[in-house]
């Protein structure tokens, strides 16, 4: 049987998302909408792996949902749901906890930095979310999940999980019909987007993250024009005017970081910026990436924040896409308990 191509993709629901959600992984989510059937989620199961307010956590699965449909997911051709509402994802995390290894998991990098010295304090849930990203990607039987690239180790692990299911239970996969014995595909991670890997503005060789304690060193995608401004203005840069070409950005992090955004804002090749902006003090092209981040961003704010006046539609959006999700996850869930062994009604 060929497997028909489907994309599947989340973000947590902790905070609001950031320009590295954005042009990491969102603009990638909105392209794909054109030529793929795409399944965009809320993993707000993965937001409990480190304690929630549950009121905050309440809110901040409305604000994410906005901000999804806001940047242009449209919840008729895409689904677009949370995770919590589609059973599925939490069951086969549980059977994908049994087919995981401890060596594979005690070797992811994200774990490691979340955790940080304090792990045996971790939930057993922030060591196991592995497993549970890769159920969320195969109980659809996705083939293609478009990411940023910290994600890459993740979408490693889904291949390996996938690969052993389909070892580990290849006779009853072949009995269910499956005659190639592959019943989960490989999902292919597609690291694809204009900056798929945003830096922080206060120090260009750390990620830009909703977790970092500075509020500084991100732009949100609920920051006003004013707090954009003031941010992009605050970022670190280096003595040096820019340089004419891609390859005076070597060793300078924060001046590669913002020229990559502004290149991304823009739709434009790193070259062509530098061959506007070479020899430029950083103080004019501040103004000229403040102009850009705000052009793109505030119709998506102001629409986010629009929706979030009227949390009902947000949450009738979510319920109609969980029960379409459901529909598509609900029968290979019943043939992965057959396939496993277990008794159904
Ligand atoms: P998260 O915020 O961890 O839920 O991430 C949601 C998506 O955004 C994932 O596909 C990440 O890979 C992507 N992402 C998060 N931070 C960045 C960043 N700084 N640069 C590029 N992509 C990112
Ligand atoms: N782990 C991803 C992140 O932190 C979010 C995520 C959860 C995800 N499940 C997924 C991404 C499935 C792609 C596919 O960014």
């Amino acid at each position: 049987m060929t497997i028909k191509e489907r994309v599947f993709s989340g973000m947590q629901p902790t905070g609001s998302l950031h320009l590295g959600n954005y042009l990491g992984a969102m603009l990638q989510w909105i392209k794909l909408q054109e030529t793929h059937e795409c399944i965009y989620c809320v993993v707000d199961l993965h937001a409990i792996t480190v304690w929630q307010d549950p009121e905050e956590l309440r809110r901040s699965i409305r604000q994410v949902t906005a901000a999804y449909l806001a940047a242009g997911l449209d919840p008729q051709r895409s689904i677009v749901f949370n995770q919590s509402q589609v059973s599925a994802h939490a069951e086969l995390a549980w059977i994908f906890n049994c087919v995981a290894r401890l060596g594979w998991l005690n070797r992811m990098t994200q774990f490691k930095e979340k955790a940080g010295k304090d792990r045996e304090n971790a939930s057993v849930g922030l060591f196991a979310y592995p497993n549970l990203m890769a159920a969320d990607i195969l109980a659809y039987r996705a083939t293609h999940v478009p990411v940023g690239d910290d994600q890459k180790q993740h979408l490693e692990l889904a291949r390996d999980i996938a690969q052993k299911f389909n070892n580990d239970f290849k006779g009853g996969i072949e009995r269910a019909g499956h005659a190639d014995g592959v019943f989960f595909p490989l999902p292919e991670p597609v690291i694809t987007g204009p900056a798929t890997r945003v830096m922080s503005l206060r120090d260009g060789t750390k990620k830009m993250s909703k977790s970092d304690p500075s509020d500084l060193s991100r732009i949100n995608l609920t920051d006003n024009a004013e707090t954009i401004a003031r941010k992009v203005q605050k970022a670190k840069t280096d003595p040096e005017p820019l340089p004419s070409e891609a390859a005076g950005l070597k060793g300078r992090p924060e001046a590669e970081n913002l020229v990559g955004i502004y290149a991304a804002l823009n739709g434009q090749s790193v070259d062509a910026v530098l061959s506007e902006y070479g020899g430029a003090q950083f103080s004019a092209f501040k103004k000229a990436l403040a102009e850009a981040a705000v052009a793109r961003l505030a119709p998506i704010t102001s629409e986010a924040e629009r929706m979030m006046q009227d949390p009902a539609t947000i949450e009738r959006i979510l319920a109609d896409g969980s029960a379409r999700a459901h529909a598509i996850a609900a029968p290979i869930m019943a043939e992965v308990k057959d396939i496993v062994g277990f008794i159904r009604s």
